[in-house]
């Protein structure tokens, strides 16, 4: 399942994850810079901050109301479309997804 990853600078990195990888996981362990995930997916810090390319929006779903919680912390502007990457997992319909990547996470 393809994850395209668009930086402020307008970089695109696309990378290929299993189903069931986060969008957090898929970027850390291909080494991305943008996406931190310090707590390792466990939505205790915000550093996997990202937002969801419109087009994709929907098809991402809701945040829930801890993730709402923890994004008030994040390094960066919050937006409706932001999201922590780690709570997206990748399944067949998000083949593609586009997400874009705040300045800082820290
Ligand atoms: Fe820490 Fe997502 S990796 S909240």
């Amino acid at each position: 399942i393809k994850v395209t990853y668009v930086a402020q600078d307008g970089t695109a990195t696309t990378i290929e994850a299993e189903e069931g990888t986060s969008v957090m996981q898929a970027a850390v362990s291909n080494d991305l810079d943008g996406i931190v995930g310090e707590c390792g997916g466990s939505m205790m810090c915000a550093t996997c901050h990202c937002y969801v390319d419109e087009a994709w929006a929907e098809r991402t779903g809701e945040r829930s109301s801890d993730e709402e919680e923890m994004l008030e912390g994040a390094a960066d502007e919050v937006t409706e479309r932001s999201r922590l990457s780690c709570q997206i997992r990748l399944q067949p319909g998000l083949d593609g997804l586009v997400v874009h990547l705040p300045e800082e996470q820290l």
